[in-house]
């Protein structure tokens, strides 16, 4: 009988990755992570009522209710890959693009996603991405650019990372019918304060999680071998 991912895994006696999750959201990024490595995932989320559909979806996460901010800060340290996609609004084009046509009052630019790429840059000896969306200034930090997002990493991702057109943007309640056909995830659960179709269209599509990651194990994986063949 055809050995599943993670038998297939054990056999090579990787120790498992583990893996900081910020600012998880409904996990997007993270859900075809299992396929990759045997991992060991830690969840950062604020908003309890997306933290609690996070735990449900992927029961052998821990999931923390939290500043994720605050939590690199404290924990970085403690992990081998760490992904984080701080909140976009404020870097958006969209919402720069609505302050010009509405007059509304603008707000600044929220510094905490360079702040975590320079501490990530300096500090941290593991493997991280920084993502964010393409926003409506000059990134201050050089980044690769994939479909719809800016990615900040200390490895090299691919070059094509998804297949884009699975989830094209339309209109309306065909929208959220096709994010969550894409993302295979019924969004209408999420009952909390967030704009439930502004959110499924900010997770990541789950085939750049998993080819990035990918990117990233290949290396953390040699890098283990070199420290055995040193013992
Ligand atoms: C763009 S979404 C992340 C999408 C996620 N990477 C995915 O692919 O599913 C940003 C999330 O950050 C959460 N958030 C905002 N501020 C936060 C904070 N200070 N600490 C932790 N989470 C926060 C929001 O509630 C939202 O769910």
């Amino acid at each position: 009988m055809a050995r599943n991912h993670s038998e297939r895994r054990r056999g090579q006696n990787h120790p498992p990755v583990k893996v900081l999750n910020l600012y998880a959201c409904l996990g997007g990024n993270r859900y075809k992570w299992d396929e990759v490595a045997d991992i060991e995932v830690t969840a950062v989320e604020l908003d309890p009522v997306a933290a609690e559909l996070y735990a449900e979806r992927f029961p052998n996460d821990t999931v923390i209710v939290a500043d994720a901010h605050a939590y690199l800060l404290n924990n970085f340290q403690r992990f081998d890959f760490i992904w984080s996609s701080p909140p976009c609004p404020t870097h958006s084009r969209a919402r720069f693009w609505r302050y010009g046509a509405t007059g509304q009052k603008p707000s600044f630019p929220d510094m905490r996603l360079y702040e975590e790429i320079i501490f990530l840059q300096h500090h941290f000896k593991g493997k991280y991405v920084v993502e964010n969306v393409i926003p409506y200034y000059e990134p201050l930090m050089h980044a690769q650019k994939r479909d719809r997002h800016l990615y900040w990493t200390n490895f090299p991702i691919p070059q094509k990372v998804s297949d884009r057109q699975k989830v094209d943007v339309c209109q309306g309640s065909e929208e959220m019918k096709r994010l969550c056909a894409y993302h295979d995830y019924d969004f209408t659960k999420y009952d909390g304060e967030q704009n439930r179709l502004k959110m499924a269209r900010n997770l990541v599509y789950y085939e750049a999680g998993k080819r990035i990651f990918e990117a990233a194990c290949g290396i953390i994986r040699k890098q283990d071998v070199h420290q055995l063949e040193l013992l």
